[in-house]
């Protein structure tokens, strides 16, 4: 059977941009933004997106593209069977994302359907602690996993891309409607200079913790480490501009981010909502519960949690699909069967964070952030390393110009400076989870060494 490919260069890039635009955009940057004081979080957010997230995300599509694999495949086809559990770790990166990621997702569409009767209205605090975990959780999660597969198991060019081609625009649609609306309320104003001052005393204080936290934003955003993006790119047919379809993605991926701020700052200041408060919780208890005070409170929160839900199961599809292409192209199960299979998997593990309020945060807060940077890692020092100079002729396969001159730079990045950086947050969130926390020094020592190893044990094996 031949591998399916996208129908058009537009209907690629809408599914990665919906792959990109999910929950990490309206649920975790806002509260990471509020946590993080605001604009200066902004500012390092949207550098290191541009610095390590586009360079890193062409780095992740180059090996999809060139291998036309699954994650596992890929790395077994370009660099030999030994480099396979290379792949194994994006699979496992894509398991920790979902098992939580479909379990908020279950919450958001417990809430579209809530707003219409407006339960969570008069107590919204008590409505979220009753509902956030346990069974009732768990059947959410199974309802939101039930929509995620059964897009994926139409397939990839009749299935996702039709599905995102009409999700995305009606997500831009609605959240700018509700951007503009969200400006004439009394009080925005507080809102966009919360959220775009820059308070550059605090950035200095707390460089470290603000820089960790934005570096595994922007990787989570992207979608970048899982193989998500490397199991969209293995289904391109032909060889365009990867450096202009990233760049593309990671824009509108960020301008869609920049958008969601620009509608929950403005009503969280203009109800008087402290944007710190209620950390992971804050969409569903104080924004939730400020629109039982507005006009239209239920069509407002129709409109908002249904926007969240197009963009959750736009991404949700994006990692479900790296199973199931991993199931098809290595264990040659027909797609039905695959989507059945990685279903159950997920019901499995979405229902125990479903349950278990200490895993769901295990989760969430530090293993995505660690899986996803060491896939990364591991995506850019085979890159670097094993692959070479075949990264770089795939880079410049359909590269224009600019994109072509902006080659050996972004070569060089991949190899070494990025790998060094992400070497960097890993130590430092490990050192989190451990409870010890290494001064920059000592993680940079740390970083150094380890990747100094890593690309000693690469290019020996690649050599081999
Ligand atoms: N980018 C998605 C979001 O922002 C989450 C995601 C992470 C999707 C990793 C795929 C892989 O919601």
């Amino acid at each position: 059977m031949t591998r399916a490919t996208w129908r058009t260069r537009v209907g690629f890039v809408l599914a990665a941009v919906g792959s990109a635009v999910g929950l990490g955009n309206i649920w975790r940057f806002p509260w990471l933004t509020a946590q993080n004081g605001g604009g200066a979080f902004l500012l390092l957010y949207l550098l290191v997106v541009v610095l390590v997230g586009v360079p890193g995300l062409l780095g992740e599509m180059v090996i999809g593209r060139r291998s036309g694999r699954n994650p596992v495949g890929a790395f077994g086809t370009l660099g030999g069977d030994r480099w396979r559990p290379l792949g194994g770790l994006a699979l496992f990166a894509s398991v920790v994302v979902l098992s939580f990621y479909s379990v908020v997702g279950g919450w958001i569409l417990r809430y579209t359907v809530a707003s219409a009767t407006g339960a969570y209205f008069p107590a919204p605090q008590e409505y979220f602690a009753a509902i956030d975990y346990g069974v009732g959780a768990a059947g959410f999660h199974a309802l939101f996993l039930l929509a995620t597969a059964a897009v994926v198991y139409v397939g990839v060019d009749r299935g996702i891309e039709v599905a995102t081609t009409v999700m995305v625009p009606g997500i831009v649609l609605m959240l700018g409607g509700l951007a503009v609306w969200a400006g004439t309320l009394d009080g925005a104003t507080g809102g966009y200079e919360f959220y775009l001052s820059l308070d550059l005393a605090y950035l200095r204080a707390n460089f470290f913790d603000v820089l960790g936290a934005a570096a595994g934003q922007a990787l989570f955003t992207l979608s970048v480490g899982a193989g998500a993006m490397l199991t969209y790119a293995s289904y391109l047919g032909e060889d365009r501009s990867l450096a202009a379809d990233g760049t593309l993605i990671a824009g509108l991926n960020t301008g869609i981010g920049v958008l969601a701020g620009l509608v929950i700052f403005p009503l969280l200041f203009s109800l008087g909502v402290d944007p710190g408060a209620g950390g992971p919780g804050a969409l569903f208890i104080s924004l939730a519960g400020a629109f039982a005070s507005l006009p239209y409170s239920r069509l407002v929160g129709i409109a908002f949690f249904g926007v969240v839900l197009l963009a959750a199961l736009s991404s949700s599809i994006s990692i479900y699909e790296v199973l199931v292409s991993y199931l098809v192209d290595e264990h040659g199960a027909s797609r039905g069967g695959a989507t059945a299979a990685v279903g159950t998997l997920f019901l499995v593990t979405g229902t125990g964070a479903a349950l278990s309020p200490s895993l769901f945060t295990l989760l969430a807060d530090t293993i995505a952030n660690l899986a996803l940077t060491a896939g990364l890692l591991g995506f850019l020092l085979f890159d670097g390393w094993v692959l070479g100079r075949l990264a770089l002729e795939e880079y410049e396969l359909g590269a224009g110009r600019i994109a072509t001159l902006a080659g050996r730079p972004w070569f060089v990045a991949i190899a070494v400076i990025l790998p060094l950086f992400l070497a960097f947050t890993f130590v430092t969130g490990i050192g989190g989870v451990v409870g010890v926390t290494p001064t920059a020094g000592q993680s940079s020592a740390i970083a150094v060494a380890v990747v100094g190893g890593c690309i000693a044990l690469f290019s020996r094996r690649s050599r081999a």
